[in-house]
């Protein structure tokens, strides 16, 4: 193997990228970074300091009191470890609309290239592979149909519990989409260069499988 891989797996939500990109990361012995979730931190503490989204002065102050970490596989916001809290209905929403803020790109993203300067990296979410990791070795992009996408998603929130209409998993899941891809700033795209996976049908291990063959067939 090369002996610094950059890997960006982008995509959809509830296209399985951040399962995808874990087991990678795992099966190869890196680091896993899911941008997603640093977005989800700064929606999480917008929402706990009752910011408003159209006050930019207070979200840039805000941030640049704002730590965010990976380590060992929790995600730490200000020395909290957020994991579950930030897997909520709210935080989702709220995270699409954050991720849409010029000021909050500027900072995640340069966290993000930080992150993955020195040592080999798994990174997944929507600008990757176009924008935070343009030089990266390996790029995916990872899609799914939205009535698969949002099957995935309800079989989740089943196992956790929590019931909810299909058709309206659905809906939220498409909206997201159109929220993620019409933005102006680094929208949801396939970058030129990144192989595209149409994950409909397949399991999370023909997926890794089938990513795991081209990262080793090209090293
Ligand atoms: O992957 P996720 O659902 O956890 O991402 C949460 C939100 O953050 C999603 O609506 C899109 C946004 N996001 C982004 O704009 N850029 C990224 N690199 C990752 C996520």
């Amino acid at each position: 193997m090369k002996n610094k891989i950059r890997i960006a797996i982008d995509g959809p939500s509830g296209a399985g990228k951040s399962t995808i990109a874990k087991r990678v990361a795992k099966e190869l012995g890196i680091d896993y970074i899911d941008t997603g979730a640093m977005y989800r931190a700064v929606a999480y503490k917008v929402l706990h300091n009752q910011i408003d989204l159209n006050d930019v002065e207070s979200i840039k102050k805000m941030l640049s009191e704002t730590n965010i970490d990976f380590i060992n596989g929790n995600i730490i916001l200000d020395d909290e470890i957020i994991n579950d809290k930030i897997r909520t209905h709210e935080i989702s929403r709220m995270a699409s609309d954050v991720s849409a803020l010029q000021v909050v790109r500027d900072k995640l993203v340069a966290l993000q290239r930080k992150m993955g300067q020195h040592k080999s990296v798994v990174m997944d979410g929507r600008d990757i592979g176009t924008n935070v990791l343009i030089d990266a070795e390996y790029k995916f992009f990872v899609t799914a149909t939205a009535s698969e996408r949002a099957r995935r998603r309800w079989l989740e929130l089943l196992e956790k519990d929590e019931k909810v209409d299909l058709k309206q998993v659905e809906a939220d899941i498409i909206d997201r989409d159109n929220n993620d891809s019409m933005r102006e700033l680094n929208p949801l795209r396939k970058a030129e260069d990144a192989i595209e996976l149409d994950t409909t049908g397949m399991t999370i291990e023909e997926v890794t499988d089938e990513i795991l063959e081209v990262i080793k067939w090209q090293s």
